[in-house]
């Protein structure tokens, strides 16, 4: 890989051991995957937050970076961690918030700003053809499929190294030669809500691969849609990102797949592991809310109250909470709990005696059963609202 003479000298540990830890990871990366140079970034998003999901030794890493006197370079946000201050953190044990809380500080200290979301284009705009260092999986395939930004999926580490250098390795999908399309996917079904949007995700993320499709009959996707297949694609593949019709001409050469509405259905009954009416939490906001979204759910609240007994989250970023006041406040006088910076997948749902989640997210769906222990149902925002909510 070629360094200029300042990327040299970082390398060289000229500008200390934590600069020089992030340079390696970058050049080791790039090395593995046959990249030539490093180049800028127009932002990092920043994941390994959650303490539940991080663990001890890495967290002792990030204290290490942040005691060596590492500072970010470049514009960073952070992914969710597993409390919400408000809410959640009243009802876990002290010394995991205390754990939690370490981290948090170890980045702020580092210059990384506790966004806390795994939405952070609700954040910034991001310009078609930018380059990023994004590891939140949903995230870049939204990025590199709806924004029409550059990102490889990274870790935690590289995204990191990634934030303090300022740039990333010039390889993947930050290459136009990369981005090609290798399968042509026809959607015989009208796909009617997010969920069966996620539906196809999680569907296409198993066969695909990590090979690129078209992705045709998208037409009548929501920005909210788009994002719940992007969510569910990264969960059960590699695929970093998809093209929707008519974005390439050529298709001829394509393989092709076609998915049909019982291949759909068959997904969003295979999501839902339960048949309770009662789930012990029903939640919505993964990956966090929009505004739209929490107008959508606000509108099919309208002025009804949570049932008895009855749990609801609806989770979104600081950002979007604050931008979408007149919402939160319909919905938590509704009895519904808004949080930011956590979802239930990043937190102990068990430790809050959670064992049936009801959720719009194929995502959650997928990841439940195994990172929270917890039996699923799968259905449109609409149908978790009614079943949380009477009035
Ligand atoms: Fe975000 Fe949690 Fe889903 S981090 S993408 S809401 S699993």
């Amino acid at each position: 890989m070629h360094l200029t003479r300042d990327e040299e000298r970082i390398f060289d540990g000229e500008s200390g051991w934590a600069n020089q830890i992030c340079m390696k990871i970058l050049v080791r990366l790039g090395e593995l995957f046959n990249a030539t140079r490093l180049i800028p970034i127009a932002s990092a998003h920043v994941s390994g937050v959650s303490y539940k999901t991080l663990g001890d030794a890495p967290a002792d890493f990030l204290e290490a970076l942040a005691n060596a006197g590492a500072k970010s370079n470049a514009n960073s946000t952070l992914n969710p961690h597993s409390i919400d201050e408000g809410y959640i953190a009243k009802k876990l044990p002290a010394d995991l918030c205390k754990k939690q809380s370490a981290i948090l500080e170890f980045y702020q200290r580092m210059g990384l700003k506790h966004s806390l979301t795994c939405t952070p284009y609700y954040l910034e705009k991001f310009k078609s053809g930018s380059h990023l260092a994004w590891a939140e999986s949903s995230a870049v395939v939204y990025a590199n499929s709806v924004l029409e930004a550059y990102t490889n999926r990274e870790g935690g580490p590289s995204s990191l190294a990634a934030s303090i250098i300022g740039k990333t390795p010039d390889y993947g999908i930050h290459r136009a030669e990369n981005r090609q399309p290798q399968v042509l996917v026809n959607v015989e079904a009208r796909l009617r809500d997010e969920t069966e949007f996620g539906a196809l995700g999680i569907l296409l993320g198993r066969v695909l691969a990590d090979k690129i499709p078209i992705i045709q009959g998208l037409e009548n996707a929501s920005e909210g849609s788009l994002k719940q297949l992007s969510a569910a694609l990264a969960s059960t593949g590699m695929v970093n990102m998809f093209y929707r019709k008519n974005a390439v001409a050529k298709t001829a050469k394509l393989e092709r797949l076609s998915v049909e509405a019982a291949d759909i259905k068959q997904t969003v009954e295979d999501l839902t592991t339960t048949s309770t009416e009662k789930p012990d939490l029903v939640f919505v906001g993964c990956p966090h809310c929009s505004q739209d979204e929490m107008k959508q759910i606000a509108d099919s609240v309208g002025s009804g109250k949570v049932k008895e007994n009855m749990e609801i989250w609806v989770c979104t970023s600081r950002c979007v909470k604050a931008k979408a006041a007149k919402y939160v406040r319909q919905l938590e006088q509704s009895g519904i709990h808004v949080l930011t910076d956590t979802c239930p997948v990043v937190t102990w749902t068990d430790k809050l005696g959670i064992r049936t989640i009801m959720t719009n997210s194929a995502k959650t769906a997928h990841y439940a059963p195994t990172l929270n222990n917890a039996e699923t149902v799968l259905a449109p925002s609409k149908d978790c609202v009614r079943a949380a909510i009477k009035g």
